[in-house]
C-alpha cells in the first residue's frame, strides 16, 4: 500500500506530499502503519530519498483521548479507530486537521476548544445536586473527546469567531444541569456560542467517533432556557 502524507516542518513551513511504501500487516489500523513506518531503522520514501520521521499524536491508541484525529482519505476520523480493511483505495491518504493551525506533519493546535470554554466561563459554580432524569444523557455526553472532528465537519465552525460547536453545546447541557447558581450565565453563553448559529447540518452527530447524542442535548437544553 503506498501511503501519501501531507507534510510541514513547523507552522511556519510550507506544506508538501511525500509517500511511503507500507508493506506490513494489512489487518491493522491507521495509527499502527504510522507506527510501522516510524520504527523502521531509517525511513524513506518511495523515490529513496531519507526521510525525517513522521510527526503525528496519539495516547490511548484505543478511541479514548482524541489525539490522533486527522484527516483520512478525505474523512476526518481516529487513526486508531481506522483500519485498513474498511479503506477501498489502494493509496491511504493523510493530512492534518483543516480547521486547527499545524503544529508540525499531522500534529495541530487544538488549544482553541479549551480557550473557548474559558472565554464562556463554563463552570457550573454551585452543584445543583444530582438529577436522576439527567443521569443518562449526562454521562453519554461526558464521553467526548474534545478531538475536534464535530468541529472540522461543521458549516458554521471558523476560528475566532463566536460560534464554538456542538462540543461546546454539550458542554453547556452539562454544566447547566448540574449548577445550581449559574444557570442563568450558561444559558446565555449557550444561546450566544451556539443556539444562534447552529443550521443543524448535524454532520457532528453523524462524524462523532463515540456516538455522542448531540441531538438530545440541544433539544434538553432549547426546552428548557427557550
Ligand atoms: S490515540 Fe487516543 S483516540 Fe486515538
Amino acid at each position: 500500500m503506498i501511503v501519501k502524507i501531507k507534510r510541514q516542518e513547523n507552522s511556519d513551513s510550507k506544506a508538501y506530499w511525500q509517500s511511503f511504501k507500507y508493506n506490513g500487516n494489512m489487518d491493522t489500523t491507521v495509527a499502527a502503519v504510522l507506527d510501522f513506518l516510524n520504527y523502521n531503522d531509517d525511513l524513506f520514501d518511495t523515490e529513496g530519498n531519507p526521510a525525517r520521521r513522521i510527526r503525528w499524536e496519539c495516547s490511548c491508541m484505543q478511541k479514548t483521548c482524541g489525539a490522533c484525529a486527522m484527516i483520512i482519505n478525505g474523512m476526518p476520523a481516529l487513526a486508531c479507530n481506522t483500519f485498513l480493511r474498511n479503506i477501498s483505495s489502494k493509496e491511504l491518504v493523510l493530512e492534518p486537521l483543516r480547521k486547527f493551525p499545524v503544529v508540525s506533519d499531522l500534529i495541530v493546535d487544538r488549544s482553541i476548544i479549551y480557550e473557548n470554554l474559558k472565554k464562556a466561563e463554563l463552570y457550573i459554580g454551585e452543584y445543583a445536586g444530582a438529577d436522576k432524569k439527567e443521569y443518562e444523557q449526562q454521562y453519554q455526553t461526558a464521553k467526548c473527546l474534545k478531538c475536534g472532528l464535530c468541529l472540522e465537519v461543521c458549516p458554521n465552525y471558523n476560528k475566532g469567531e463566536t460560534f464554538f460547536g456542538a462540543m461546546f453545546a454539550n458542554d453547556s447541557y452539562i454544566s447547566y444541569t448540574q449548577s445550581e447558581s449559574r444557570k442563568k450565565e450558561i444559558a446565555s453563553e449557550y444561546k450566544k456560542h451556539f443556539a444562534s448559529g447552529c443550521s443543524k447540518s448535524l454532520a457532528c452527530v453523524d462524524i462523532c467517533p463515540v456516538q455522542i447524542p448531540t441531538l438530545a442535548s440541544i433539544g434538553r437544553m432549547n426546552k428548557k432556557i427557550f
